[in-house]
Parts: structure tokens; sequence; C-alpha cells
């Protein structure tokens, strides 16, 4: 499992004031989001793709990949630990495990396109199937509620480092450990779609 590196977005000069003010956005939207009863996906995906739309959003750091598997570089923790913001690199054939979640998610594509498989799980069954598997260009945003509402595998398929950004609605110390759900997965074919 690849380490989780602490980078928080600093102001230097006009590039970092605004690179702040996009990190400070998108996590005053999020937390907004988490206070109200509806409508917390939506909030959540256009503060995602707000935040993605802004070509400096991340500093040098936080765009680093990592050889040992892809990066994941925390950009913004809520100090409530309602939710961590979080930059994840992939380079050339990195891909995540198949998984669901343990906790509300959101992710938008900032960078060169990702691949992602979606897979489904009957009622009585342990293990996942596999539906199918889609290019996920920059911009594209989703969310997900806890359990297995979204099971997934993402990753990069292309030969350039791939960004994206992901909300989890789990305070920075859990991120490692209470985000994802390994699921058994029974088939693995599928087409690129
Ligand atoms: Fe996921």
């Amino acid at each position: 499992m690849p380490q989780i590196q602490h980078h928080i977005a600093l102001p230097s000069g006009t590039t970092g004031a605004r690179r702040a003010v996009s990190i400070g956005t998108l996590a005053a939207e999020v937390s907004l989001a988490c206070e109200i009863a509806n409508g917390m996906a939506a909030r959540v995906r256009q503060a995602l793709e707000c935040a993605v739309s802004d070509p400096e959003l991340l500093t040098p750091e936080q765009r680093e990949t990592c050889a040992a598997g892809y990066a994941r570089h925390v950009i913004y923790s809520d100090p409530l630990g309602r939710f961590t913001i979080l930059a994840i690199v992939w380079g050339e054939g990195q891909f995540s495990p198949s998984h669901a979640h343990d906790t509300w998610c959101a992710y938008a594509v900032y960078e060169n396109p990702l691949q992602e498989t979606i897979y489904a799980i009957e009622p009585q069954e342990t293990k996942a199937r596999q539906v199918c598997t889609k290019v996920r260009n920059p911009r594209y945003s989703c969310f997900a509620g806890a359990g297995l509402d979204q099971i997934h595998r993402l990753g990069n398929s292309g030969t350039m480092p791939a960004i994206s950004i992901h909300v989890y609605g789990v305070a920075r110390d859990r991120v490692g450990t209470h985000v994802n759900r390994i699921l058994e997965i029974e088939d693995e074919r599928g087409s690129v779609a």
C-alpha cells in the first residue's frame, strides 16, 4: 500500500495565493455540503469540478509520482475531522485494488485520463463481478456513499502521469485505514468504453 504524504498548500506569491483560494473554496464548499441534509453529492461534485478547472491547483510536490505505487498527497484536512482532500498521482500502469468504500467519497479527474472499472455484487454473493471499464477524462466527477454504492478500480493505463482530486469522509489519520474496502472479484473480463 503506498505511503500517504502530507503536503498542505501554502501561499507563496500570486500563484500560491490563487492556489490557496482554490483549495480554501473547495474545502469551504465540502464543509457546507456536510451540513446539509439533501444535495450533498451534487454540491461536492460541483466543488470538485470547479477545483479541477484551476491549472495551478497543486504545488510541484503534490504532483509527484511514487515508484512504489500511486501517490496520495493530502492537500487539506478538515479541522473537525469530517473529511480529507487528496491529490492522487497515478504513474504509468499504476492502479488501485478493486474496492468498495467504508465512507462517502468523491473524486474528479484533474490531469490526463484515468481508467475506471466498475463492479457490482448481488446481496447474497461474496464476490463482485465486473460490469464495464470506462475512460474518465479531466473534469469528470462522481460521488458515492459508504458501503457497496460504488465498487471500482481506478488507474492509469496511459504513459503520462494522471492526477485526480479525491474527498473522503474521514479524518486525515484514517485515510489509509478507513476508506477502501477490498473485495474479491469474480470475473475480470470487460471492455473499455
Ligand atoms: Fe474508490
